[in-house]
């Protein structure tokens, strides 16, 4: 990382369990203030743990320090009222209801519709126009690339400094990815702090200022884009 930038977040000797599976083992990652940040990684390397350990929805060990404080253990809505924001593998929307009120529930854990709802909810409008046009349609009625706009829509506005990612290309058109990320690379150019879980890595490194590659649940590869320049390369992370 820049030594010029603050960092954001931080995980030291990051660790979870399941049962007798250990899923994440003393990952030190760290993405800096305004900073987008991928975390590559194949099938099962323990990406979404991490992710959810960092959010306190499964059990952990080890330190989560964000913006220079610990993060609350085991209280996901704690963590997000302090500003990070998680949009979950496969999207977690509800599909019986309208985009309206998906849009509406991202609020809520900030304190629901305050005066800066209507501004918040244009922004997000603005930033993903599709949205717009359905707002009265059920979610789940939606094509998925639209579903995953309003995952990031309605993580938005829950006012996220850190946003983070898991995998929302999965199942995907690759035109609606590309819109998807380039939406994120313009969140971020606009400051946004982002993490994103992608296995897809010639995409996320397109936006990504560093990566890092997790496998068998730790990280295995500290990168810089710039010196990605072939697949060959980007296996080799993968397979060693
Ligand atoms: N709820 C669970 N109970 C038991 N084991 C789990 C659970 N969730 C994940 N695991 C195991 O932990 C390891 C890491 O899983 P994780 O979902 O974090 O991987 P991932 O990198 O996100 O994979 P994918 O790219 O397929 O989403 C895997 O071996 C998985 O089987
Ligand atoms: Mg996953």
């Amino acid at each position: 990382m820049t030594k010029d930038r603050a960092t954001i977040l931080e995980t030291q000797a990051l660790s979870a369990r399941y049962g007798r599976i250990e899923a994440l083992h003393a990952v030190d990652l760290d993405v800096g203030a305004g900073e987008l940040v991928a975390v590559l990684g194949p099938n099962g390397a323990g990406k979404s743990t991490l992710l959810r350990s960092i959010m306190g929805l499964t059990d952990s060990s080890g330190t989560v320090r964000f913006e220079g404080e610990p993060l609350p253990r085991r209280d996901p809505v704690a963590v997000a009222r302090r500003g990070v924001v998680l949009v979950p593998e496969g999207r977690g929307i509800f599909g019986p209801m309208t985009v309206a009120e998906n849009l509406q529930l991202g609020a809520y854990l900030i304190g629901g519709r305050g005066p800066a709802f209507d501004q918040r909810l244009e922004r997000v409008l603005t930033l993903f126009p599709r949205l717009k046009e359905r707002l009265d349609q059920a979610a789940g009625s939606m094509s998925g690339g639209e579903q995953q706009m309003l995952a990031v829509g309605r993580a938005l506005m829950a006012e996220p400094r850190l946003l983070m990612l898991d995998e929302p290309s999965l199942g995907l058109a690759p035109q609606v990815t590309a819109e998807i990320l380039q939406t994120l690379a313009s969140l971020n150019r606009g400051g946004l702090s982002v993490v994103l879980v992608e296995q897809k890595a010639p995409l996320a490194l397109q936006i990504a200022a560093r990566a890092y590659v997790v496998a068998g649940g730790t990280i295995t590869a500290r990168l810089d884009p710039r010196e990605i320049t072939s697949h060959d390369q980007l296996a080799r992370y993968y397979f060693t």
